[in-house]
């Protein structure tokens, strides 16, 4: 019933803009964070995913993304990524706006993504800013300058890419339908983009009960099986 309304609301939609988090990538064998087999479950974000663990205990955020980074060789995008890439070939959405750093969105075909968390797929030097090569950070060499090199991911303690960040609440303002898939919606900023729009909001994840956001409709499953289940 309910995934019948979200296919009539995607028809009749002008302007659909949908939000993605880790529940998006789980099923192609990327962990999420807060889940039972979340990434937190096991390691206190502080000590990996700030800025002050960068700075302070490199050898650890190393080793976390490197991770990370080598895992992506074993999965990839599944049915559900391919449904929202033909989905905006077909202009039934306008926008992808991810806090995923995968970049599974544009490897399943999506054109219009926007990484409001950066992508663990580029590499920068921390100090200088001068772009690096994957295999100088996986072989934890340093910059020209010295610095340590780092993923291109947005780390607690830093801004979100400014450009993307005001393209995507332009697009949720203008909106009609926003389609939020995949979050806890427990990270600022991000968690604020779906009380930003007008239009109405869905919200498709395993775990709704601790959702606090009002949504227009609430579907309980698994991402995959949900977007299979919409008939256009
Ligand atoms: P979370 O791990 O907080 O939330 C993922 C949500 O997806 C949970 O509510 C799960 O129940 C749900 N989920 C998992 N698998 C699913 C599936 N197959 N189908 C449907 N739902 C599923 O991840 P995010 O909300 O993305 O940021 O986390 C936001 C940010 O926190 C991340 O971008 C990352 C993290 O710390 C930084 O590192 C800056």
């Amino acid at each position: 019933m309910s995934i019948e309304q979200l296919s009539e609301w995607l028809k009749v939609s002008q302007n659909t803009v949908v939000l993605t988090g880790a529940g998006m990538s789980t099923e192609s064998g990327i962990p999420d964070f807060r889940s039972a087999s979340g990434w937190w479950q096991n390691i206190d974000p502080r000590t990996v995913a700030t800025v002050e663990a960068l700075e302070r205990n490199y050898p650890l955020f190393h080793e976390f993304y490197k991770m990370r980074i080598e895992n992506l060789e074993k999965v990839a995008p599944h049915e559900g990524h391919e449904i929202l890439a033909e989905w905006e070939r077909q202009g039934l959405i306008s926008l992808v706006a991810t806090q995923n750093v995968d970049g599974f969105h544009q490897l399943a075909g999506s054109q219009n993504v926007e990484e409001l968390h950066g992508s663990i797929r580029t590499i920068r030097c921390h100090r200088c800013g001068k772009r690096a090569e994957m295999a100088a950070f996986l072989q934890k060499q340093s910059c020209s300058c010295s610095g340590k090199l780092r993923p291109n991911v947005v780390l607690f303690g830093e801004n979100l890419p400014q450009a993307s960040w005001k393209k995507v609440i332009d697009s949720i303002e203008e909106a009609d339908l926003v389609v939020v898939i995949g979050t806890s919606l427990e990270v600022y900023p991000v968690n604020q983009l779906p009380s930003m729009t007008n239009g109405k909001t869905v919200y498709i994840n395993l775990d709704t009960a601790k959702q606090v956001i009002q949504f227009d409709l609430i579907i309980k499953g698994k991402v995959k099986e949900v977007l299979e289940q919409v008939i256009i």
